[in-house]
């Protein structure tokens, strides 16, 4: 099947060598030609490196490469039966392109966008026939990460949603669908794990290197927080954060923090500016952590508890499945477990009073326990009555 790609930035040119991979006939096309040329040089170093590693044989990866044609024009596009949008992120460009190609795809061809927080039914409403327009957001860098979330919109039909879900899943990757919210379902989910770990910095409980600590050798999550707004960077990290929480009708529970917009301002954007919450410059020093257990551990639940309340809530608004929820948070970003599987395990009235506790001392409405935990702890419910089913 062909497949056309429009932007070769970061996520279009991974995109791109994923469906290649999966023997697809890929037309890459950006309206930057130097952008465009980047994008063939950085495919070719990748896949050589892939050869070098002795992961992949030189035949397979010069296959790879000629199924991926650099084109200069969307008219490549003709005989397509997938086309995925990854470029810059403004609802104007993105509805222009979509308005531009549907003049020149197959009737039959599904028309499809990476955006990471626009509305698809906005998108989807500069087409003639919007319901073969929806989300397909794969997760950076797109080769690597095995989560991509389906997004129907309200005008999307069934059968795009469902050829969707079987092309990306033959692409190798997971596919979990999700509601046309902001943030789907991980950028939404995630928030507290850096927003809660903000709070805790602000109010002077623990400093960076603490709960970085906690969270990995306690917490078991791969990174700590600070560790990972610096990898992610300020600028992309403290935007997603605003945008969510503007599309939330500025509900307090995904406000933004000043000490993030701070180092923004500053241009301390991280490991790739060299300065973040930690200081990456050649001979640097910096402070370990207070390897204080019983801190970590308090730690560590007021950031889970806060994780698992916005699992719930996702749960609660019918955003995905049971199972969709746990399978985007451990497979989008990596958590040692599903929130709604640890949920059991600590025990839902645990969650409930500990949310309650929280929202009694603080008297915000950051801290409110959603009304499914509330429900199910009265109810004496469990998320999952198979303890291993995740
Ligand atoms: N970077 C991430 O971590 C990430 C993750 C998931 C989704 N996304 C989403 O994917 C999309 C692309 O992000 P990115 O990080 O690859 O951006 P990027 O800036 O690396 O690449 C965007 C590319 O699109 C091209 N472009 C811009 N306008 C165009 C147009 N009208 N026609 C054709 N090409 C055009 C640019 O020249 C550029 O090469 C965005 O919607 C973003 O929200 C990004």
């Amino acid at each position: 099947m062909k497949t056309g790609i429009i932007g070769s930035g970061s996520m279009g040119s991974g995109i791109a060598q994923v469906a290649a991979t999966a023997g697809h006939e890929v037309f890459l096309y950006d309206n930057n030609p130097d952008a465009l040329k980047r994008a063939q040089a950085k495919l070719e170093k990748i896949l050589a490196r892939q050869v070098e590693k002795g992961r992949m044989e030189k035949k397979e990866a010069g296959e790879i490469l000629s199924r991926i044609s650099f084109v200069d024009s969307m008219y490549a596009y003709e005989n397509a039966g997938l086309v995925i949008e990854a470029i810059v992120e403004d609802q104007k460009v993105k509805k222009a392109v979509f308005e531009q190609v549907e003049d020149i795809i197959p009737d039959d061809c599904i028309l499809a966008t990476n955006t990471s927080s626009l509305s698809i039914a906005s998108i989807a409403s500069a087409c003639k026939n919007p319901s073969r327009v929806i989300g397909i957001h794969f997760f950076n860098p797109a080769p690597l990460m095995k989560l991509v979330e389906i997004i129907p919109a309200v005008q999307t039909d069934n059968k795009t949603l469902k050829k969707s879900e079987q092309l990306i899943q033959s692409w190798g990757k997971t596919t979990v669908v999700a509601k046309d919210t902001p943030g789907f379902i991980v950028n939404r989910v995630a928030r507290p794990f850096y927003g809660e770990a903000l709070r805790i910095l602000e109010e002077g409980l623990a400093d960076a290197p603490t709960i970085d600590w906690a969270m990995t050798e306690i917490g078991g999550f791969r990174m700590g927080p600070f560790t990972l707004m610096d990898y992610i960077g300020h600028d992309v990290n403290y935007t997603v954060t605003e945008t969510v929480f503007r599309s939330f009708y500025y509900d307090p529970r995904y406000k933004p923090s000043f000490t993030q917009k701070r180092l923004m301002e500053a241009g301390w954007l991280g490991r790739k500016t060299g300065r973040g919450f930690y200081d990456y410059r050649e001979g640097a020093q910096n402070p370990g952590p207070t390897k204080d257990k019983k801190l970590g551990e308090q730690i560590v639940w007021r950031i889970l508890v806060m994780l698992i309340n916005e699992a719930a809530d996702a749960l609660y608004l019918n955003i995905a499945s049971r199972e969709d929820i746990e399978l985007a948070m451990t497979q989008g970003v990596n958590y040692p477990k599903g929130l709604l599987q640890w949920a059991d395990e600590k025990g839902i009235n645990h969650c409930v009073t500990t949310l309650d506790r929280l929202h009694a001392e603080y008297l915000e409405d950051r801290y409110r326990c959603s009304p499914l935990l509330r429900r199910m702890a009265r109810e004496g419910r469990r998320f999952f009555e198979n303890p291993n089913r995740f």
